[in-house]
């Protein structure tokens, strides 16, 4: 089945498979660029790469009203503890659980990660997803880190369909170091996040699309908030009848 991704601006997606809504680092209402409100948000689960408050600040008032488990850092799920949001699943790096439409495995960053409040948040991470047959990774706010060629490296002959990678730069990689962590991955599909929402991470998304494309590194995708591209997964081999 085919997977639909959404942008609705910033460092915030919404994964839709057969199986249910996944939404990532919620925020919306107080993003300059989101498509959609909080209010108006509906999910299966919520994966949180880290605690700054452009990733997590709807997390609580979503968690809440829509009662998905929030798959995050063990430090997460204790401050989620104390708001009354008890859904959570804590996890660390390296951690795998199941999610709607297949499996979430938690992932290293290179960044920090606090809580709005100050609260230490534990490590920032990335995702690996493994839902309905296709391979999607989620850098989350991060450096370049050449552990990206692990990442990216094909298990059981199946490498990442989909990378979504910040190119912003100032507070995660810029477009020099997205396009060699294109390299290292070794995605089909890479799509840019985490720029463009405020003028220090003002991007020409455009300009860093022509230079993975020239270089065949994958297949650039780039969405305005609000847009969406829909995957399918590889052409499998058809069994000998
Ligand atoms: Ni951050
Ligand atoms: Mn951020």
């Amino acid at each position: 089945m085919p997977i639909t991704l959404t942008w609705t601006g910033h460092a915030t997606w919404l994964i839709e498979t057969a199986a249910g809504r996944l939404l990532v680092d919620p925020f919306f209402d107080g993003c300059p660029t989101a498509s959609m409100k909080a209010a108006d948000v509906s999910c299966d689960a919520i994966l949180v790469t880290h605690g700054h408050f452009d990733h997590v600040a709807d997390l609580v008032s979503i968690a809440r009203r829509t009662k998905a488990p929030v798959l995050c850092a063990y430090e997460i799920a204790n401050w989620l503890g104390g708001q009354a949001i008890l859904n959570s699943v804590p996890m660390n790096i390296g951690g795998r659980v199941s999610v709607p439409g297949g499996t979430a495995k938690m992932e290293m960053a290179f960044h920090s990660s606090s809580l709005p409040d100050g609260t230490y948040a534990g490590s920032p991470a990335g995702w690996l997803l493994d839902l309905e047959g296709i391979r999607i990774y989620i850098a989350g706010d991060t450096g370049l880190f050449s552990d990206m060629e692990r990442i990216g490296r094909p298990q059981a002959g199946r490498g990442i369909d989909v990378a979504i990678l910040p190119i912003g730069d100032v507070f995660t990689m810029g477009p020099d170091d997205a396009v060699e962590a294109t390299r290292l991955l070794r995605p089909r599909i890479v799509l840019p996040s985490h720029y463009g929402t405020w003028p220090p991470i003002a991007q020409n998304a455009g300009a860093w699309a022509e230079r993975i494309a020239a270089e065949q590194l994958a297949e650039p995708r780039i969405l305005e908030p609000g847009g969406a591209i829909t995957v399918s997964g590889r052409p499998t081999a058809v069994p000998p009848a």
